[in-house]
Formats: C-alpha cells, sequence, structure tokens
C-alpha cells in the first residue's frame, strides 16, 4: 500500500478509522468508481426531472448506480432543505443495510448521522440523519404514526419490479399522502384547514393517535412529496398509468457479453450439480468471482460446508477459494463481507439468495451458477395455507441472474438445467400480493383508517377470495369486529406489533395466561431460519444433542429449552470470562450443540426488540415458572387455525383446511404422535409437512377458541 501524507489526511482518518495510508487510495478509489457509474453522466438531467416532475419512474440496469447515487445527488441538490428526509425503500434489509453502509462510506460519514437505515428490529438513524435506507414494510408502519410521512420531503420506493406486497401496498398509500399534501400544501396557502382532511386523518383523530392532525391544527404547513419509483425492469408502464402518466426516464447501462451454458439432461439434485459446478469453475476457468444463486439459508449453509471439506483435498496450489455467504438473517457486519476483495491469489464464491439478483450488486463476478430456483411464499385462499415452496424462477430472474456476470467485463452463466427449459419458464414472476396471505396488509390499513379494503386503488388487485379470507382469518383471532372495524384493544395491539397477526395474538394472549415472558422467547425462536442443523455425516450426534433439549410436549418448548439454556450458559460464562469471551464461547457452544449460533443471535436480538414493543404497549411479561400448561393453553389459543387431529393411519387432518399433513421429521414429535396438535407452519414438498409442533388437548380448542370449534352434542 503506499504510503501518502496529506494536509488533511488525520482528520480524513479519523472518519474510516483508518491508517493514514489506507484511507486516501480506498477515497480515491470510491470517487472515481462512483464517476464511472453510468448514472454519473445523467446526474444534471435526473436532479431536473425530479424538480420537474412530482412523480418521475426512473428504470436502469442493475448496477448502473441508482440506488447509491440517486440520494447523494438529491442531497446535494437541495431536496432535505428544510430538514426534510430523503426516503429510499428496498424489499430486503439486507440490501437496505448494506447500501446505507455503502453510501455513509462513499460520504465519508459515520453510518447512521448523515446517511441511515432502518429496518425491522434494527433502527440505524438519528436526528442528523437525511438519507435514510429501510424496507418497504418499516415505511408502511412508520405511516401508523405518521400517516403523512410528513418527515420526508422524497421517498424513493426502490426495486418496484420486485413487487412485494408492500411495495404495491407503499405505492397506494403513497399516492394519497402525496396528493394530500400538495393539497394541504395549496390549502394552507388559502388558509382552508377543512379540505385537506381525508378518511385516514380523521381515523387517526378518533384513534387518539393525532400528532400530525394537531400539528396540521395548529398550522403546520403541509409541503409537498416527490416521489420516486425505481426499476430494474424495462416495464415501466404499470407505474406510469397508476400514477396518471408519470414521466418514466432510462438510465443505460453497461453489459458485456455473457456466455450462456446449458446442462444437456435436467439435474436430480442441483445442489450436488451447483457443488461440481463450483469446482469446475475453480480448477478450469481463469481469474474471476463466482456467484452462486440458492433457495436459503439452508441451502446456503450446507454448500459452504460441502465447499470447505472439498478443499483441502484438492493440491495445495488450488485450495485459495473463499466461500461467502449472504442472505437476509445474516448479521449484518457478515453482510459486507461480499463486497471486500478477495485476497490476491484467491477466488470468491459468492452463495447467495436471490437478493443478489437485483438488490445488491456485488462487484468482481464473472462467473453465475443459476440452478433456476427460488424459494417463494404462496398463498391458498381455499385452504387458508401459505406454504413456503421451492419454485422454477422466471425468465425475467434468469437473466437478471445471468446479467450478473456480465458487468465489469465478458462473463459465463452456468445455467443448470438445459436450455429447452428455459423457453418454457414464465416471463416474470406474479406479484406477491396475487399469492399471499393479505391479513397483515388488511390490518395495517385497518390501522391506517382504510376500512374499505376491496375499493383500496391497489396498482394490481388481489384476488377477492383471498381477502375475504384473510378478513376472516382477522376476524377469528379478534383482530375484527363484526363490522370489520379494527377491536380495541387486540386488533389495536396486533397491528402495532411488527409481526404476523398469529405471533401478534400469541403474544397478547400470554400477557392474560401469564407466560408472556416464555412466549416471547418463542415467538423469537419462530421467526429466525433453522435454530438446529445436522450435518449429514454427523447425523447421530446431532440428534443425541437436541435430545437434552427436546420437550416430550413439542418443539415450541423445546425451542424454548435452548433458549434457555444458551442465556444460562452466557451468562455463566459472563461472570468467569467477561462480555467478549462470553461471546466467543456461545459460539463454541453452540457448535457443540449443533445450534445455528448466527440463528440464535438472531432470535436474541429479535427478543430484546419484541420485549420493548409489549413493553411500550403496557403488556404485563410475567413468567409461569417451570409449569408449561399455561404456555401449551395459550399456544392453542393463538394458533387454534393450525390444529390437526391425528387420523387411524397416524397421519393428521387439520381441521381448518381439511389437508392431510404429516409431522416433519425434523420435530421432536416426529415418533410420538400425540392425538392433537398445533403446528406453525405447513412446508410443502412431495408430502404436506407441519413444523414447530406442540401437543395439546383436542378440548381446549373449543374452550379457547369458541369462535372456530364447538364440540359435538
Ligand atoms: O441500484 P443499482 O442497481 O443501479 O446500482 P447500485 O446498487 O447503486 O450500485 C452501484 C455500484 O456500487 C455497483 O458497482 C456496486 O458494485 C457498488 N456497490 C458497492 O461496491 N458496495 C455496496 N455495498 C453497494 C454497491
Ligand atoms: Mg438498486
Amino acid at each position: 500500500m503506499p504510503s501518502m501524507a496529506s494536509s488533511n489526511s488525520s482528520d480524513a482518518a479519523k472518519i474510516n478509522q483508518g491508517t493514514k495510508s489506507d484511507f486516501i487510495p480506498r477515497r480515491q478509489k470510491i470517487e472515481q468508481h462512483r464517476k464511472n457509474l453510468p448514472i454519473a453522466a445523467v446526474e444534471k438531467r435526473l436532479l431536473e426531472e425530479v424538480s420537474n416532475n412530482d412523480v418521475l419512474i426512473i428504470v436502469g440496469e442493475t448496477g448502473s448506480g441508482k440506488t447509491t447515487q440517486l440520494p447523494q445527488y438529491l442531497f446535494n441538490g437541495g431536496f432535505c432543505r428544510n430538514g426534510g428526509i430523503i426516503g429510499i425503500t428496498q424489499p430486503r434489509r439486507v440490501a437496505a443495510v448494506t447500501v446505507a453502509k455503502r453510501v455513509a462510506e462513499e460520504c465519508g460519514v459515520p453510518l447512521g448521522q448523515k446517511v441511515g437505515y432502518a429496518v425491522r428490529f434494527d433502527d440505524v438513524t438519528s436526528s442528523s440523519t437525511r438519507i435514510k435506507y429501510m424496507t418497504d414494510g418499516l415505511l408502511l408502519r412508520e405511516a401508523l404514526l405518521d400517516p403523512y410521512l410528513t418527515k420526508y420531503s422524497v421517498i424513493i420506493v426502490d426495486e418496484a419490479h420486485e413487487r412485494t406486497v408492500h411495495t404495491d401496498v407503499l405505492l397506494g398509500l403513497l399516492k394519497t399522502v402525496q396528493k394530500t399534501r400538495s393539497q394541504g400544501a395549496s390549502d394552507m396557502l388559502n388558509n382552508d384547514h377543512s379540505k385537506a382532511e381525508n378518511s385516514m386523518l380523521l381515523a387517526k383523530e378518533n384513534d387518539g393517535q393525532c400528532t400530525n392532525v394537531e400539528k396540521h391544527r395548529r398550522g403546520k404547513k403541509l409541503s409537498p412529496l416527490k416521489l420516486i419509483i425505481m426499476s430494474a425492469s424495462l416495464d415501466a408502464k404499470i407505474f406510469s398509468e397508476y400514477f396518471g402518466g408519470a414521466r418514466a426516464v432510462h438510465v443505460q447501462g453497461r453489459q458485456y457479453p455473457v456466455d450462456m451454458l446449458y446442462t444437456y439432461q435436467p439435474e436430480t439434485d442441483y445442489i450436488d450439480a451447483a457443488l461440481i459446478t463450483i469446482f469446475q469453475i475453480h480448477l478450469e476457468e481463469g481469474p474471476g468471482d463466482i456467484l452462486v444463486f440458492l433457495t436459503g439459508q439452508e441451502e446456503i449453509e450446507s454448500i459452504q460446508r460441502l465447499v470447505q471439506e472439498r478443499l483441502p483435498k484438492l493440491p495445495e496450489s488450488k485450495r485459495k477459494l473463499l466461500v461467502i455467504p449472504i442472505f437476509a438473517s445474516l448479521p449484518s457486519e457478515k453482510q459486507m463481507k461480499v463486497f471486500m476483495p478477495a485476497p490476491i491469489g484467491f477466488r470468491k464464491v459468492i452463495l447467495a439468495t436471490n437478493i443478489a439478483e437485483t438488490s445488491v450488486t456485488i462487484p468482481g463476478i464473472k462467473y453465475v451458477v443459476d440452478p433456476g430456483m427460488v424459494k417463494v411464499r404462496t398463498y391458498d385462499a381455499s385452504t387458508g395455507i401459505e406454504p413456503l415452496i421451492i419454485v422454477k424462477t422466471s425468465k425475467a430472474q434468469a437473466l437478471q441472474r445471468s446479467g450478473r456476470a456480465g458487468r465489469e467485463g465478458p462473463g459465463k452463466c452456468y445455467r443448470l438445467y438445459p436450455e429447452n427449459e428455459f423457453y418454457k419458464l414464465k416471463d416474470s414472476t406474479t406479484p406477491e400480493i396475487k399469492r399471499c396471505n393479505l391479513s397483515n396488509v388488511i390490518l395495517q390499513l385497518k390501522a391506517l383508517g382504510i376500512d374499505d379494503i376491496v375499493g383500496f386503488d391497489f396498482l394490481e388487485e388481489p384476488d377477492r377470495m383471498a381477502i375475504i379470507k384473510s378478513m376472516e382469518l382477522l376476524f377469528l383471532l379478534g383482530a375484527l369486529t363484526d363490522e370489520s372495524k379494527l377491536s380495541d384493544p387486540v386488533g389495536h395491539q396486533m397491528a402495532r406489533l411488527p409481526l404476523d397477526p398469529i405471533y401478534s395474538k400469541a403474544l397478547i394472549v400470554a400477557s392474560q395466561f401469564n407466560c408472556l415472558e416464555e412466549m416471547l422467547i418463542v415467538v423469537a425462536m419462530l421467526s429466525v431460519e433453522s435454530i438446529f442443523y445436522a450435518p449429514r455425516e454427523k447425523l447421530e450426534e446431532s440428534r443425541t444433542a437436541l435430545r437434552s433439549f427436546s420437550s416430550p410436549e413439542g418443539d415450541h418448548l423445546t425451542l424454548l429449552n435452548v433458549y434457555r439454556a444458551s442465556e444460562e450458559f452466557f451468562e455463566k460464562s459472563k461472570l468467569v470470562s467477561g462480555n467478549e469471551k462470553a461471546e466467543k464461547n456461545l459460539r463454541k457452544w453452540c457448535k457443540e450443540n449443533f445450534i445455528n449460533s448466527r440463528s440464535l443471535k438472531h432470535a436474541r436480538d429479535i427478543h430484546s426488540q419484541i420485549r420493548k414493543n409489549v413493553e411500550q404497549m403496557g403488556l404485563r411479561v410475567t413468567s409461569c415458572g417451570d409449569d408449561m400448561l399455561p404456555l401449551r393453553r395459550c399456544l392453542a389459543a393463538s394458533f387454534f387455525l393450525n390444529a390437526a387431529l391425528k387420523q387411524p393411519d397416524g397421519t393428521y387432518r387439520a381441521l381448518s383446511s381439511g389437508l392431510m399433513v404429516q409431522i416433519h421429521p425434523s420435530s421432536v414429535l416426529f415418533r410420538m404422535k400425540p392425538e392433537c396438535i398445533i403446528f406453525d407452519e405447513l412446508v410443502r414438498t412431495n408430502q404436506n409437512y407441519v413444523r414447530n409442533v406442540t401437543r395439546i388437548d383436542f378440548l381446549w380448542l373449543a374452550e379457547l377458541a369458541p369462535q372456530c370449534y364447538a364440540l359435538q352434542e
């Protein structure tokens, strides 16, 4: 590293917390990189377009610099004058976090000051934050407390092509907010307050949460809102039409040719095929990093282990392969690793979920391995079930994935399926709003005072049946009244919790059953993927480890045992060796017990957040001690829609959907097969499996959920 001296280098080094010598080249490199991005050529024009249009649609190829650069241009262009914030929404938390870190670095400021991010359970912003990255779901939640989103002068809805349910609903909401704010601004000029009050506003007032109404009343001027919608897909028409013919501009990207390779035959095991392809590239191809698209944490971690196990078997000179995972629940400091260049002589292989398709652009990729699969949530309105399933990608996704190989030079994409399969893929992914349970969204819209869900101005209307089923679910959970209004207090409380309605219900019921202490742990543990891991070659050992935690009552109590055991270990270890060492010891403890330490850490973070949430809401956090009966009854009282009864042949019938299901082999009740169970989720592979299962008494259902179950006379 060349050493450089400059008059301001010490200040700069302080900001970067680096040394004098490595700071300047990095800053210069970043400046150079920024200038070279395709979007830099149109900075001026974009600023003009934003000034001239209240709604602007920006379409640009992935990697052209939209997400990282535009907010900085707007900031420098004076769009934060008067303290307004530029809010940028992302469908994925990983993108919000990594991009915010990058932009803070580009601006040379500590994260959380001028540039910050906020995602569920993690808020790194302050009163000085002006460029705020966040998830689309989080901004929706903010609207509950600030219905006009008055803090924001500009809102950028990024990655709109992803069409998550939150993005779609947010667009609908922003349309109203924008209208009201520009109307509000002109009304203020006319000194006429009343016109600006729409139903949303009045509803808030009735709610007693009318801070903005108050401000408004006191004469605070509502300033107009600029709205920018950014998308990687060329089809801007749908957004443009939705916003009354809004202007769309295109940012030209750069793309080098990508050589497409297919398999001759369909692969039966795409994990194995991906593994072989990784090594084939590593051993036979020239330098360049590899990006592999997988469907989730479990797959990623299993390939990571397999690659690491095989590496030592290669000749010494061929072992320079660095495996780097990236997925949503990975701790954020680990997520940043994908952006760091590999040490000299090493090749990086990045194992990613579809997050790397468009949300984050990783430099240095020359080879893409695409098994052609993706995990999606689906919803079957007739049964009310919402299984996560692994399906084939769409053509649009496959193209985005292969495009990742040609950003910095010519690349290669290995599709792990035959070429004719590509042409059979669907053109694009169905918007999530058409294939998901809407109860969460309905709960939020209701809390915003939007009662007429069917009449809501959706970008694309969800299925009527799905709306009805989701309302029914909310009604059965006690969140809605007979008149389909939000119930008091349960519905309001449920809307305030950043959780699935059933989990929120579980916490609320638990405070009545005096087991909220335990339920907070259970819900935190259910909110993360794969607490346990069972490597193929150590299956027996991992089973023995699991047995030491397992409860004959089921998986929820087993999860509770794991959490408590880890806490106990951690606390003891802290006393003996101090905080830092205790963290390390805990990771070791996890390894010995075949527990995924990343997942456990994530669960601990979620736990502390939701604990704060329920305390703020005034719920009583008490413990049921060693008696687990109240906790099981409480699970029955909240998961009653996921109840199943054993059939003579040992399978189960899910009571509300009528589906035949089996207990997943990973459950502690897999062999015990109790008469009646509740479950957390239904996984559909070749079988209908239910996961995270607890034994309950059939009679509790009629007692605790009479709105759903009655005993036969
Ligand atoms: O949003 P868009 O896909 O147009 O591009 P972007 O996310 O703004 O990325 C622009 C450039 O910044 C790419 O070359 C990325 O590789 C780089 N980048 C980075 O180096 N580190 C990050 N954490 C994020 C982006
Ligand atoms: Mg982007």
